[in-house]
């Protein structure tokens, strides 16, 4: 079932989520829902406060992108990926810049300086324990979704100048002035 996505300026999207305790059907219906939701988007990640959810999860498909990503050396994983409970326990000192969107903040696209490698812990959705190094995109989208379990959206990750540069754009989605292909939940609740 598709989902309607919270958009900025929804306190949701700044609330810190829980880790989840334990399996069950509700979970592994919510992790089909997400994944429905992230493609019916066409988004490449999805994380549960998008979905108003407190749960600490989040689930990718970086297909869109497998040949970037093989370019850089890296294996691409079967796809989707569901991460639980995510910890990242080590990134790289080397960084790199890409620009970034948001399926909350439609049409705002900036650049964000991030670790260009991170090696994650995480639980499957089989809740099978995993520890994975990731680099290049793969790393860049999961260090999106794993901030999106934290309340950071990657808007708050820009130099004082560029987040000038978008206050106009985030104040209106923030006002409920938000449009997108796929359904949205305003900062103040309404479905649209
Ligand atoms: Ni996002």
């Amino acid at each position: 079932m598709v989902l309607p996505i919270y958009t900025f300026g929804h306190e949701k999207l700044r609330e810190e989520t829980e880790p989840v305790e334990s399996d069950s059907e509700e979970l592994q219906e919510l992790i089909d829902d997400m994944i429905d939701t992230m493609y019916a988007a066409a988004g490449i990640g999805l994380a549960g406060p998008q979905v108003g959810r407190s749960e600490r999860l989040f689930v990718i498909d970086v297909s869109p992108m497998a040949e970037e990503i093989e370019d850089a050396g890296q294996e691409v994983p079967p796809q989707p990926m569901v991460f639980i409970n995510p910890e990242i326990v080590a990134e790289s000192e080397v960084t790199t810049d890409y620009e970034e969107g948001c399926l909350s903040i439609p049409d705002v696209r900036e650049t964000v300086t991030r670790p260009e490698a991170i090696r994650i812990q995480y639980l499957d959705r089989d809740f099978e324990k995993q520890e994975r190094e990731v680099g290049s995109m793969l790393a860049r989208v999961i260090q999106h979704e794993f901030d999106h379990l934290f309340g950071v959206l990657f808007t708050d990750h820009l130099g004082s100048f560029r987040k000038r540069m978008v206050r106009r754009s985030l104040r209106k989605i923030a006002n409920g002035e938000v449009d997108a292909d796929y359904p949205l939940v305003t900062a103040e609740g309404e479905r649209v």
